[in-house]
């Protein structure tokens, strides 16, 4: 754990540190400001001690400049008032770069993330990934705004102070720097190790609120098992554990209290005392000594406050390091708005020459195992088969989601490879097993498939989807709301609206991979007319678990364990006594889904 702590930073990840300021780099000149009005306010706040020490000398009848009591009134407005107005600008100008430069690291690390191939989501968690854009930013803009601010402050009042008090008393000077930054730097060490404990503390509780978000989040399957009382009693014990860390944290953190006025306030009444004396042999006026103490005090704190910094910069520099690392790895694409030419409209030929596929994340098992098929443009294929045969992972790879393993999917006869991405995917449209709504509007859902289609589109389209009639049903119609904050939409319903924007998109390949979850005959059929609708004149790839649609195939593929075991027309099929197409279909004559 201690050794954890005590991070060094070597000098490329200080370089990284540097790097991620070339995003305040627009903003430098308002940061140059900032930084001249904060040595400015600094340097001022340095001239309060001495004058309050001068005042009193003055008030005892031994002031140095002349001075009288009625003029430090003028004095100390003035400094007050400067000292106002200075921090009042640093702290805008501050704000302004700080917040500029964080929400263009921000901008920069979601188009990175955005435009990453599928398999980079596989291997990241949705959590480790919205983290770079909260918690790493925040903790760079942290490091830029406040600590750096704070740095420059802690050195000018350590300069100026140690100037100051030279010049006041050399010899209490002397004294003081030999055996006050020694018991600072002690409180720093035994504060570094407090800090453990608070971060442990800061761990238990957040695994304590994962357990209470797993279960509310998961509330029906709680329920559904009766687990209320087991999810109760895990909770509480994870809450008990931090009541017994954050105990151990107190009794740490009395103790270094006890350090700190014990030794520190200590060190500060003998350097009085050495003081008292001096002014006792009239070496010393009183209030050059109730300078130096106070000099001293702030001397203490920008001593801890320059140690902070360094474990400060050591955490940035693990943020900066994870964000850079994002915005510096490759991407599959660059976001842009994509615009036709005439050549770059395809048919929608499809050729697979044996391709095979294993994810990578999952290198020990091969998917597709030599998969053959050929589509005409506007041909209608159905892919049946078991669970797990492949047929989803079929439509990723013609999504170009993945590339296969070995072997090559054709487009128009040309490798997918070599077709623009982004205009390749325009003119593809799924209507996916699991359908995903955002939080939005069930308008806002559908014009997903054409940004800035206009109204009568969204209408039509919905209307040819057959989502027109339980959509007027709801009282804001278009207008209601989905998704978690909304309300909730059948499978039916879901599919009906993913089908409407699959319609705006008017795509030439379509891929339909249904759901599992058999409709009632009605919907069954309103899904069905939809999709009818959606096919004409494109290419159509369904992997069916409906015998209705199945029916309609040009072709059926059966796909089984990666392989192509039959394939040929449903009429052809249903002929082969001992064929897997026979057995799938009178199971789900019998009402058994298993296709
Ligand atoms: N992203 C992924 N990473 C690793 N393995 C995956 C991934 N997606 C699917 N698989 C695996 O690939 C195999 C085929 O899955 P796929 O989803 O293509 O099956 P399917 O034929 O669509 O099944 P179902 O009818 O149940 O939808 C399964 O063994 C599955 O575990
Ligand atoms: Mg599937």
């Amino acid at each position: 754990m201690a050794n954890k702590e005590r991070k060094t930073i070597s000098r490329t990840e200080f370089k990284k540190v540097l790097r991620i300021f070339s995003f305040i780099g627009p903003y430098k000149w308002a940061f140059v400001a900032g930084m001249v009005f904060l040595v400015l306010g600094s340097v001022v706040f340095m001239v309060f001690p001495g004058a309050a020490g001068e005042m009193a000398n003055v008030a005892s009848g031994k002031g140095k400049f002349g001075l009288s009591l009625k003029d430090f009134g003028w004095i100390f407005l003035g400094i007050l008032l400067l000292q106002g107005l200075l921090s009042y600008f640093r702290t805008l100008l501050f704000a302004y770069v700080s917040e500029k430069g964080m929400a263009g690291i921000r901008k920069a690390v979601f188009e990175k993330l955005i435009t990453k191939p599928i398999a980079y989501f596989d291997e990241h968690k949705t959590g480790e990934l919205t983290s770079y854009m909260t918690t790493d930013v925040e903790k760079l803009q942290s490091t830029f705004s406040i600590t750096l601010a704070e740095f420059i402050r802690q050195l000018v009042i350590l300069i100026v102070g140690i100037v100051v008090i030279a010049w006041i008393a050399p010899s209490l000077s002397l004294i003081m720097l030999t055996t006050f930054p020694v018991i600072v730097i002690l409180a720093m060490v035994f504060g570094r190790y407090i800090k453990g404990f608070s971060r442990r503390r800061q761990d238990q509780l957040a695994r304590s609120n994962s357990i209470a978000e797993e279960a509310i989040h998961n509330v029906s399957v709680v329920k559904s098992f009766v687990n209320e009382w087991y999810e109760t009693v895990r909770y509480a014990g994870s809450v008990e554990e931090v009541v017994r860390i954050s105990l151990r944290f107190a009794r740490v953190k009395g103790l270094f209290f006890v350090f700190i006025v014990t030794v520190l306030f200590g060190g500060i009444f003998f350097i009085l005392w050495m003081g008292a004396t001096k002014v006792q042999s009239g070496e010393m006026e009183v209030g050059d000594l109730f300078s130096f103490v106070m000099y001293t005090a702030l001397m203490g704190g920008a001593i801890a406050g320059l140690g902070n910094f360094y474990t400060q910069l050591a955490e940035s520099v693990g943020a900066a390091g994870r964000v850079l690392d994002i915005l510096e790895s490759p991407t599959e694409v660059t976001p842009q708005e994509v615009t036709f030419e005439p050549g770059d409209i395809i048919e929608g030929k499809i050729t697979l020459n044996d391709v095979r596929f294993t994810y990578p994340m999952r290198k020990d098992h091969e998917v597709l195992k030599g998969l053959s098929m050929h589509l005409d443009p506007g041909e209608k294929v159905a892919i049946v088969g078991p669970s797990g045969a492949g047929k989803s992972t079929l439509a990723q790879l013609i999504l170009r989601f993945y590339s296969p393993t070995s072997g090559t999917i054709e487009i128009d006869g040309h490798k997918i490879e070599e077709l623009d991405i982004l205009k390749y995917r325009k003119q593809v449209a799924i209507v996916p097993q699991e359908i995903l709504l955002f939080g939005g509007s069930i308008r806002e859902n559908i014009q997903y498939g054409k940004p800035g289609a206009s109204d009568e589109e969204i209408v039509e389209a919905a209307r040819k989807a057959n989502a027109m009639e339980f959509i007027d049903q709801f009282e804001e119609g278009l207008d209601t709301v989905v998704g978690d904050r909304g309300v909730r939409l059948s499978g039916g319903q879901r599919q009906r609206i993913a089908i409407a924007r699959a319609i705006l998109k008017d795509p030439r390949i379509l891929i339909l991979d249904e759901a599992t979850s058999s409709l009632d005959a009605e919907s069954e059929k309103l899904v069905q007319d939809a999709l009818e609708v959606l096919m004409e004149g494109r290419t159509a790839i369904i992997i069916a678990h409906r015998l209705s649609t199945i029916r309609t195939a040009d072709c059926i593929y059966v796909l089984k364990d990666g392989q192509i075991a039959e394939q040929g027309a449903h009429e052809e099929l249903i002929q082969k006594q001992d064929g897997l197409y026979h057995a799938l279909y009178r199971l789900q004559s019998s009402g058994i889904d298993v296709m």
